[in-house]
């Protein structure tokens, strides 16, 4: 009989922003598939099998924890965040779309997280306050140009934009062409959030313009946010300035 499969996000670092639900599952599982720093984040009691795998082994990893479910295992899938959010679930289903029939037969329950981007905007305020939308910067799994196209018209319609994978050792000039390409449809004092490792001891929140703006700020560890023309700083004296955007947009009375 085939066993259960969960997937679950650990939150964005902190132990406190990992959802109940997830300490749950995590409790009931006996094997735990998942990049090895994310695995870290829980306290595995003795018994509790790791299968740690480097971070770019997605499918191969989806693969090998549905085959462990399907021989009757308890099995969790485990992602940094929300596992629903360039992560862990969309992997998984897609080896079940292409795989053997009894992987669809697996009770698979998706686990709800808190995303990076949410973790963000709570330290700073309220960025997302209106409408906005997610984009993962990585061309691996995508062409450049429709990065390049989805940015130009979600900026160009208003949205607020959170930028996952902005930067890495292998992806070095991609942000700086976005803040480029913004550039070119949104004023340069648009406020742009630079949110480090949100909820962790080293974290590391900061804000400039979209004019001066430099990716050399992000690394693999940031959620960058970029305010729409609407999105406002307050400055607070000895506080933290906060950014919001407003829940009314312009041309709708108050
Ligand atoms: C592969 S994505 C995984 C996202 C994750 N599933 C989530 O929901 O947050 C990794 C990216 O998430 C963002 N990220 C993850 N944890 C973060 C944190 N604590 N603070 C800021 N950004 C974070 C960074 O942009 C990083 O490059």
């Amino acid at each position: 009989m085939s066993g259960r499969l969960y997937v679950i996000g650990t939150g964005p670092g902190n132990p406190s922003q990992m959802t109940p639900e997830a300490q749950a599952a995590a409790a009931q599982a006996t094997e735990f598939f998942g990049y090895g720093p994310y695995v870290d984040r829980l306290s595995l009691q003795p018994g509790q099998v790791r299968h740690v795998s480097d971070n770019r082994e997605e499918l191969a990893r989806a693969k090998a924890a549905l085959e462990r479910a399907a021989a009757g295992a308890t099995v969790c899938v485990v992602s940094g965040g929300d596992p629903g959010v360039f992560a862990m679930a969309a992997a998984v289903c897609e080896a079940i779309d292409n795989g053997p029939d009894t992987w669809r037969e697996i009770d698979l329950v998706v686990v709800p997280g808190i995303t990076a981007m949410l973790a963000v905007a709570a330290r700073i305020g309220a960025p997302l306050g209106h409408d906005f939308c997610a984009i993962s910067l990585s061309d691996n799994l995508k062409p450049w140009n429709i990065i390049e196209k989805r940015l130009l018209l979600a900026a160009d319609a208003g949205l607020v934009i959170a930028l996952y994978n902005p930067i890495s050792k292998a992806r070095p000039w991609q942000l700086g062409s976005a803040f480029e390409i913004l550039r070119t449809v949104l004023p340069s004092e648009t406020p742009v959030i630079f949110g480090r490792a949100a909820g962790r001891p080293d974290e590391q929140i900061a804000v400039f313009s979209l004019g001066s703006a430099e990716a050399s700020a992000a690394d693999m560890a940031t959620c960058v946010i970029i305010g729409s023309a609407e999105t406002r700083v307050i400055s607070r004296g000895t506080r933290p300035d906060l950014v919001y955007t407003p829940r009314f947009a312009a041309g709708k009375a108050t």
